[in-house]
């Protein structure tokens, strides 16, 4: 069976995952403090747009004028493809249910028939995976240990909200990036996302003496033969590139 795929706006990279993503794939985007996550995904969103592909842009991060400002930087003028009806930039914050938040994602895909989400990121997701009351009253009593609570979720429960977002994800028949901040040993932020998405790409960087040697790896994409190793990126005026 044929993959369609969706290209990811990164020049270099398509070629590096036989043409794109995995059409309606989840792919997680995991990174260091400052890697370039965000340039990133607001690249894949532009591309879509440009190519009759709208996208929708969650930040739980950053203001969406902000967002814009970086996008504009690097040439991709955010405003003009939203009064287009192209591209949709929703601003989280103040959560008090996940669920909310999950019919707003919902309204602004189907507002604009978008074919691309990012959600950047989903770590501020996990942190408020306790607040998901629907999917809270169906977890039995001994595994859910903190209650309608800001603690620290368990395991258990990121691996379910992340199985029941990754499905709702998939239902609204978009392909998605999810963004996650990685920590030193793992590629989010209990460790979990990254078994659950179809795809994870690392964007990393070195400190080579005055100059940072920034890298992106293709850890995982299923469906893909995909091209390893650690590939050098750079910053260009167009946003980021694969430059070997
Ligand atoms: N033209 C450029 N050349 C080199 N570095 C740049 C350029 N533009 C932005 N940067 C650097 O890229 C980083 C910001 O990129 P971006 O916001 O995409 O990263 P991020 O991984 O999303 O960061 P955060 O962890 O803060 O969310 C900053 O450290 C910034 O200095
Ligand atoms: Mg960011």
């Amino acid at each position: 069976m044929v993959v369609e795929r969706v290209k990811s706006g990164v020049p270099g990279l398509d070629k590096m995952l036989e043409g794109g993503y995995p059409k309606n794939a989840v792919v997680l985007v995991s990174g260091g403090p400052g890697t370039g996550k965000t340039t990133f995904a607001l690249q894949y969103i532009y591309y879509g747009a440009k190519h009759n592909e709208p996208g929708v842009y969650v930040t739980f991060e950053q203001e969406a004028d902000e967002l814009k400002h970086i996008a504009t930087r690097f040439g991709m003028d955010f405003d003009k493809l939203e009064r287009e009806g192209k591209v949709n930039v929703i601003r989280v914050k103040n959560i008090v249910d996940i669920g909310d938040v999950i019919k707003e994602i919902k309204r602004a895909v189907k507002k604009i028939k978008a074919k691309r989400l990012v959600i950047d990121s989903i770590s501020s997701i996990e942190i408020f995976a306790t607040t998901f009351r629907s999917m809270i009253r169906e977890i039995p009593a001994e595994i859910l240990e903190a209650k309608y609570t800001i603690t620290p979720p368990t395991d258990a429960i990121i691996r379910r909200l992340m199985y029941r977002i990754i499905d709702f994800f998939k239902g609204l028949g978009v392909t998605t990036l999810l963004i996650a901040e990685a920590r030193d040993s793992t590629h989010s932020r209990y460790g979990v996302a990254e078994f659950v998405t179809d795809g994870l790409i690392r964007l990393d960087y070195e400190v080579l003496g005055k100059e940072l040697a920034r890298s992106l790896l293709v850890v995982k994409m299923r469906q893909t033969k995909i091209d390893g190793g650690q590939h050098a990126i750079d910053f260009t005026k167009n946003g980021i590139e694969i430059i070997d």
